[in-house]
């Protein structure tokens, strides 16, 4: 080991020591462990930290792009297996992650063209994406490394982590402080609350990208799941998967999940909404009141009976079936990753809402506070 890596090793295991000493609850904190995960090409340390709960569940999160690089939940018969897709490495991170795990800002999904107008002024945003701008440009949220508050995150099993988003950067005005907090509660439910405030007005849309795949992952592709959306309502999108303004009834198409349906048996489906996807790639629009907290979605895979429920604040829901997913990317412990190997369910306000006056609105203001908050609940059956 070289003398830098021990150094890394050391920072990480004493920051460890302050969250415990800082707690005065040693039952919360044991469970808090942290190791280094390496550095960026630029030379920042990063670390993982590890939430633990009583039946056993643990979650990895790292600095780097506030990522969920792990996260166990039990099967049928209380077997843990680690159900979300990602790396071993940091530099696969840095160098081919589609997402994986990630924390998506400052606007989650595309914004057409990488232009929107606020109080009369054009802003021109960074493209990554055919032409269109991606979840926070060419270094979003994703791509930076974010702060550990060591003090907040020793109220029982929580990790809260701080990054501020410069004003111009990647085209945004203002200047963005943001909070996630992470938490694993004995309820066996990763809880992610996120909060932001800003210095001139500015957009703002923050998500969670992890790929599931409830037979754990790795273990093939998540056409068999069942997914069960609370959504009468989906917002088309046109070939570049940018949002046409309008909100479709999902009735008689495949986009109906208001009963859980497989969803391998219509993702080849002709209906052009699916060919404009590839397979499932659009923006739900949630049944439950503007603002309320409640249940989004529901996903069961059967060989393990694991069950996933989301739960969120925001009013819409990206589900996305992997389409991008090609089988060249090897995952945590050698693993392939094949086509459609993991799904995402973001919640989130709807894609391109700076540009859609009609969609509820993602503009921040300086003295208001943007908060949000999902819960991803595991159960077996
Ligand atoms: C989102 C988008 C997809 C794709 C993935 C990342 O979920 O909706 O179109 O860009 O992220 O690969």
């Amino acid at each position: 080991m070289n003398i830098r890596r021990l150094f890394i090793m050391i920072v990480c295991v004493l920051s460890a020591a302050m969250i415990i000493s800082c707690s005065g609850n040693k039952e919360e904190t044991k469970s808090m462990e942290t190791m280094s995960f390496g550095e960026t090409p630029e030379g920042q340390e990063v670390g993982i930290f590890y939430l633990k709960n009583k039946s056993g569940m643990q979650a990895g999160i790292m600095t780097y792009g506030a990522t969920l690089v792990s996260l166990t939940a039990p099967d049928r018969n209380g077997v843990m297996s680690d159900v979300v897709l990602g790396f071993d490495s940091l530099s696969s991170y840095v160098i081919q992650s589609p997402y994986f795990g990630s924390t998506i800002g400052r606007y989650g999904n595309r914004i057409g063209k990488g232009t929107f107008e606020l109080n009369g002024v054009k802003y021109t945003l960074a493209v990554n994406n055919g032409g269109n701008h991606l979840h926070g440009g060419l270094k979003g949220f994703d791509k930076v490394v974010w702060t550990v508050d060591q003090k907040e995150s020793v109220k029982g099993k929580s990790l809260t982590l701080m990054y501020i988003g410069k004003d111009g950067e990647e085209g945004y005005p203002g200047a963005l402080t943001i909070k996630v907090v992470y938490s694993l509660t004995d309820e066996n439910e990763l809880r992610i609350d996120y909060e932001a405030t800003t210095d001139k007005s500015t957009v703002v849309n923050l998500t969670h990208h992890s790929y599931f795949n409830l037979a754990g992952a790795g273990n093939g592709d998540i056409l068999g799941h069942e997914l069960f959306i609370d959504a009468d309502r989906f917002t088309p999108i046109d070939q570049g998967l940018i949002p046409t303004g309008e909100l479709r009834s999902v009735r008689g198409t495949p986009m109906d999940f208001t009963k859980a349906e497989v969803i391998g048996t219509r993702i080849k489906d002709t209906y052009e909404q699916i060919k404009n996807g590839e397979g499932y790639d659009h923006n739900w629009v949630l049944n439950k009141a503007q603002g309320a907290f409640g249940l989004a979605a529901r996903a069961f895979e059967k060989t393990s009976g694991r069950v996933m429920e989301v739960l969120t604040s925001e009013p819409g829901l990206q589900f996305y079936s992997g389409n991008f997913l090609d089988g060249t990317l090897t995952g945590k412990g050698g693993r392939n990753y094949g086509y459609r190997s993991g799904f995402c369910l973001e919640t989130q306000h709807f894609p391109d809402s700076p540009n859609k006056p009609q969609f509820p609105s993602t503009t921040l203001n300086p003295g208001s506070i943007y908060k949000t908050s999902t819960i991803y609940r595991f159960s077996a059956k």
